[in-house]
């Protein structure tokens, strides 16, 4: 490739958070972002792949206290972790670094003192709902009321979910901590706002223009445009991020420093890398790409506010955000219970990062939708394509040139025509890794890979081997699948990393970048092959989903940061809705249950003689002597499971992101245990 098609390409991941593992679910974003940075390396391209962790705001905070740890202590453990899972899934980031660094903490208060300086900053004197109990200001999902539009109890802050009205929690009738129960009051606190209605007309253009977003997710934004508001940009100590220079004991909202880490983490490797300029990507004019991929939760804050951040404070704005969907497991949202929520960490003590990578790159697109793992799907797929097609080319053809012909190819090609076919592919499918169709590209490759298999299938070498007669047709036939399956696979490098090194050493050759495909390797000779990838076990996958249940124990969930980043579940009908029995329950015995981090085994007393025993992930919100006595809701009729301590019949409805901060729902005085709630 000469320099003059050389692009100079910074690509990123959304930031995991710090407080949660990767699952398979983040892995489908790292895995699509992952391929698409090999695939552009491999065209020669300079390209950078980069992304840390999101370590600020309350959660986290609160998780460190929890673990009695520093929150410092805590997000380096986890970003160990991270990386270990990023590296077994073979994620290869050109820096991993942490939003809790000195890069981003400089760009971050550089980007907010240029913001102000530009105008984009107002500060203004907000009356915000406190709890004089806990001594802080109740953010707007922990205040519940009565609904000032329809009368409706028990609703949040900022909407009601029986009407649909949005309002402020102030507008509540009736309103409670839902941290301790108490009545908030109202209480003055200056917050920082950033004009985001400034940028109105500045998105309009950005968002219709140039493929900046995907086309699914234009339609949407006009939606959003015509409700911009002014951003509120801080929060109130105590807080785990960055202070707002000059405003003592004001902090940054987390949702500002996220997306500057990628910045930050590009800062880090621009600094330990010779002729690598921060300037040259992120200043105004550049003509560097840059692109986020993301999951469609978060579209709203990398296609608003992120741009217009960007644009405030004087720096280029990104080429491209691109959102994927999200995996279901066999048709259904990840479940714990299912044991469908896999982490990443088991994932890989049971199966082979590239099956999942090659099945994920299969059902992949440019598009925002949904896709669906199912794992039967999963192995049968792997098996036949990867295993059956694939390597099944080199491990019919090799035995031969190794025994029968000294290790070396023949010195000319048997079918030109059909070599060149597959030679000939090459830019069809690096056009659909470009537009991130990979399923397109598998496709194609896939296709090529049948009729290398047909066409020694019907050449059958190992009959044309056993006579003298024919023996040299049979090495011109070996040598042909040979070359095929190096195009194959040098197609499949972006995809199939550690598979394409496995065929690197086989082969004997320096590199499989994309032009390699092109080089026909005639008298040339070759190691013995060694098998390269087994089939997958229908009873690992079922070990891994078995592991995965164990691994139930309730994982403290992320509090949604915007009612876009908690999406709905599938609708379902009333009639599924009203088999649902909801229980007014008292809570008879409240136990430790040994062994368990987050788990209390409750006795639940629903009256009339009939009790039921629950396992409840509350444990980080309560001890068992606040709970005893106290009545709850339950549902009643959800179908006994077996938990890894022992049988739970029912489940306890509770509220709140997590950790400390997770209430059970507490009926009114005067309810009785057995009662029907609705
Ligand atoms: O939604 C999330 O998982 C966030 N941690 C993503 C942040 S992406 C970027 F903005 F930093
Ligand atoms: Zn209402």
């Amino acid at each position: 490739m000469t320099t003059q098609n050389q692009r100079k390409i910074l690509v990123t991941s959304a930031l995991p958070y710090a407080n949660g593992d990767i699952h398979i679910g983040h892995l489908l974003e790292y895995v699509q972002t992952d391929i698409w940075v090999r695939f552009q390396k491999s065209r020669g391209h300079e390209c950078y792949y980069v992304c840390a962790d999101d370590t600020h705001g309350t959660p986290v905070m609160l998780r460190a206290q929890k673990e009695g740890k520093t929150p410092e202590d805590f997000i380096a453990e986890q970003q160990a972790n991270h990386e270990r899972d990023f590296a077994g899934a073979l994620i290869e980031f050109d820096n991993f670094h942490s939003t809790h660094s000195s890069e981003s903490k400089e760009l971050t208060q550089g980007i907010y003192l240029k913001l102000k300086e530009n105008g984009h900053i107002s500060s203004k004197t907000i009356n915000q709902l406190y709890d004089p109990e806990k001594n802080m200001f109740l953010p707007d999902r922990f205040v519940k009321g009565t609904c000032p539009k329809c009368d409706s109890e028990n609703q949040y802050g900022d909407n009601c979910d029986n009407c649909g009205a949005t309002y402020n929690p102030t507008d509540l009738k009736n309103p409670k901590s839902a941290v301790s129960g108490a009545t908030p009051v109202l209480k003055e606190s200056e917050h920082f706002f950033f004009d985001l209605k400034g940028f109105e007309s500045f998105l309009r253009e950005w968002l219709s223009s140039d493929g900046h977003v995907q086309s699914e997710v234009q339609n949407k934004m006009n939606e959003w445009l015509d409700d911009l508001r002014q951003w509120d940009i801080s929060r109130d100590a105590p807080y785990f991020g960055w202070e707002i220079p000059g405003e003592e004991g004001k902090y940054f909202y987390v949702w500002l420093d996220a997306p500057i880490g990628y910045m930050a983490s590009f800062k880090n490797l621009c600094d330990k890398t010779d002729g690598l300029n921060f300037d040259d990507y992120w200043q105004q004019g550049s003509d560097a790409e840059i692109y986020h991929f993301i999951g469609k939760d978060i579209i709203y804050f990398h296609t608003l506010f992120w741009p217009s951040v960007l644009k405030g404070a004087g720096y280029r704005t990104p080429t491209a955000v691109w959102a994927h969907g999200f995996v279901t497991v066999n048709g259904q949202k990840m479940s714990k219970s299912k044991g469908t929520f896999i982490k990443a960490k088991t994932y890989l003590e049971h199966l082979n990062p590239e099956y999942l990578r090659y099945y994920y790159a299969a059902k992949l697109s440019s598009k925002i939708d949904d896709f669906d793992l199912n794992l039967e799907d999963f192995a049968q797929r792997v098996n036949s394509d990867l295993v059956g097609k694939l390597v099944n080319i080199a491990s019919r053809c090799s035995g031969f040139i190794t025994k029968q012909f000294d290790s070396k190819l023949s010195s000319e090609t048997i079918e030109p025509a059909l070599l060149k076919e597959f030679t000939d592919s090459s830019e069809q499918i690096a056009k659909h890794y470009e537009a991130r169709d990979f399923g397109k590209a598998i496709k194609l490759i896939m296709a090529l890979a049948d009729k290398a298999n047909a066409y020694i299938a019907e050449k059958e070498p190992w009959k044309l081997v056993k006579n003298e007669a024919t023996k040299a047709e049979a090495h011109l036939v070996c040598s042909l699948g040979i070359n095929l399956f190096k195009v194959l696979v040098t197609y499949l490098n972006p995809v199939l990393p550690a598979l394409a090194d496995k065929v690197q050493d086989f082969l004997q050759l320096d590199n499989m970048n994309w032009d390699s495909a092109q080089e026909v390797l005639t008298d040339y000779e070759i190691n013995k092959f060694k098998p390269m990838m087994q089939r997958i076990e229908m009873k690992s996958v079922e070990k891994m989903v078995e592991n995965s249940k164990e691994d139930l124990e309730a994982e403290v969930e992320q509090p949604s940061k915007s009612k876009l980043s908690d999406p709905i579940k599938d609708e379902i009908q009333f009639g599924d809705f009203d088999k649902i029995d909801l229980r007014i329950a008292k809570i008879a015995k409240a136990e430790h249950v040994e062994g368990a981090d987050k788990l209390l085994k409750l006795l639940l007393d629903l009256g009339e003689g009939v009790t039921k025993q629950v396992f409840a992930g509350i444990k980080s919100a309560y001890s068992p002597e606040d709970l005893e006595g106290k009545l709850t809701v339950m549902v009643a009729n959800l179908a006994p499971r077996k938990m890894k301590f022992g049988m739970s019949e029912g489940m306890v409805l509770a509220a709140g992101p997590g950790g400390k901060e997770l209430w059970i729902l507490n009926p009114e005085d005067g309810a009785q245990p057995g009662m029907r709630v609705k």
